[in-house]
């Protein structure tokens, strides 16, 4: 008996774009086998074409729309980026009751509830593996994997072009822009790079894994955000002299009755593994009732890991259509109707240890005004460093690790820090998370 056929419309033909049609060049017939129907990519849309990518055995067109209302069409892969025309697009698929795949974090974090919705009423599906941490099957392993888990936290690094830049300039000592155009021309930055540097690309992905975790819709304003711009060549060495890794950390975590979203860098204990996933690679860590700890790691972006996603989303997709079945799990592991709001807690109320960095004049007693404005707060302080780098310096710079203590004494203590006589120019506070007994 023949197999059904499953037509593939892709939209795009950028970074990932390329690597869609090179693995279905290569392995197409894998995919076919795996799918158990012979899934075809059919029809491309693309401005211009990519000479990484051999398109010459399909029908391309310049305008991506005619893919979209290509009626032969059974799902059409959304890879052109932004949020505008590539949610037009997307719409106007599934209203054409095509399925959909995307790359597309930010279209996700912005109008995923609405897109989701819309395709429950179509009876179509949506599935966004590869929005987040590229090669990682971090969707489906949260979604179906670790289903049976009441999540209590992730923490996660999820941009593969931050951690690129800060393993690099921690371990090679290079410089910040060099490094960011490496990764622009390795294919890993965002279009605009803004994104990757200020958090905004990481605040996007854990968003998304927040509401699959929390059984909660998608809030793209519900992330507290800081980028890696805000850490300094030697705020990494003195988190490596103290035993820690700067990461930049996506965490979501459940506290009952509320929940808190951030994306910050953050100073981990060298001896967690996640501490050691450098260059492109990201890790996510679930903590789960049942399972514990569970931590998957792997290429973050570049055009053949992210395009592993989106094909294993065509491949999971095939399988459901070829069979003549609806394409049943929902997009968020929930049917829209059962996501429920839950209460974001303030970050001055989140707890973590901090390191503080600052610049003080050495001379007698800085150090004691400067430990009973941390006490005044009933901060602890777990480490300090306070380095004489020339015999005749008037300043020194101090770097302090605390004990856990909420956002807002922590701020309180370093307003107070900073107002004093002899703290003068820049003020460096990074989280501290121990990961400890999770
Ligand atoms: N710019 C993103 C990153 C691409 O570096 O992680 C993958 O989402």
């Amino acid at each position: 008996m023949s197999k059904p056929v499953v037509k593939v419309g892709l939209c795009g033909l950028g970074t990932v774009g390329s690597g869609v049609v090179n693995i279905f060049n290569q392995n197409g017939g894998m995919l076919s086998n795996r799918a158990g129907a012979d899934l075809q990519l059919f029809h491309v849309g693309a401005r211009r074409d990519n000479p990484n990518c051999d398109t010459s055995k399909v029908q391309v067109s310049r305008d991506i729309f005619q893919v979209v209302h290509d009626p032969e069409v059974d799902l059409v892969v959304e890879l052109i980026g932004g949020t505008t025309i590539a949610k037009d697009l997307v719409e106007a698929a599934l209203n054409n009751g095509k399925h959909v795949v995307t790359a597309n974090k930010a279209l996700i974090a912005e109008y995923g509830n609405e897109l989701f919705a819309l395709a429950e009423v179509k009876g179509v599906a949506l599935r966004f593996e590869a929005a987040v941490a590229g090669g990682i099957p971090i969707i489906k392993a949260l979604r179906e994997g670790l289903a049976a888990n009441d999540i209590s936290g992730i923490a996660g690094i999820i941009n593969g072009t931050g951690n690129f830049i800060l393993t690099k300039m921690a371990n090679e000592g290079s410089d910040f822009a060099e490094v960011l155009a490496e990764a622009q021309a390795l294919g890993y930055a965002e279009a605009d790079p803004t994104f990757d540097i200020d958090g905004t690309d990481a605040a996007h992905k854990l968003v998304i894994l927040s509401a699959i975790a929390f059984g909660t819709p998608v809030n793209i304003n519900a992330p507290f955000k800081e980028g890696i711009n805000i850490v300094g060549a030697e705020d990494l060495e003195y988190a490596k002299e103290l035993g820690y890794r700067i990461k930049h950390l996506g965490i979501a975590r459940n506290h009952g009755d509320k929940i808190d979203v951030r994306v910050h860098p953050t100073l981990i204990p060298e001896g967690k593994l996640i501490a050691t996933v450098d260059g492109v690679l990201n890790a996510v860590m679930v903590q789960g009732d049942a399972v514990g700890e569970v931590l998957l790691i792997g290429p973050g972006a570049g055009a053949g890991p992210t395009a592993s996603a989106v094909c294993a989303d065509i491949v999971d997709l095939g399988r459901e259509i070829g069979l003549g079945q609806k394409c049943s799990i929902p997009a968020l592991g929930v049917t829209a109707a059962a996501l429920k709001n839950r209460e974001l807690m303030p970050m001055g109320e989140v707890e973590s240890g901090w390191y503080i960095r600052l610049s003080a004049d050495d001379r007698p007693g800085v150090m004691a005004e400067i430990t009973k404005l941390l006490s005044a707060e009933n901060i602890g302080i777990d480490s300090l460093i306070q380095k004489h780098e020339a015999a005749d310096a008037k300043r020194v710079p101090i770097v302090i690790l605390t004990d856990p203590a909420s956002g807002d004494s922590i701020q309180r203590a370093v307003n107070n820090i900073a107002a004093l006589d002899a703290v003068n120019g820049e003020l460096v506070k990074l989280r501290v998370e121990e990961f400890r007994g999770k």
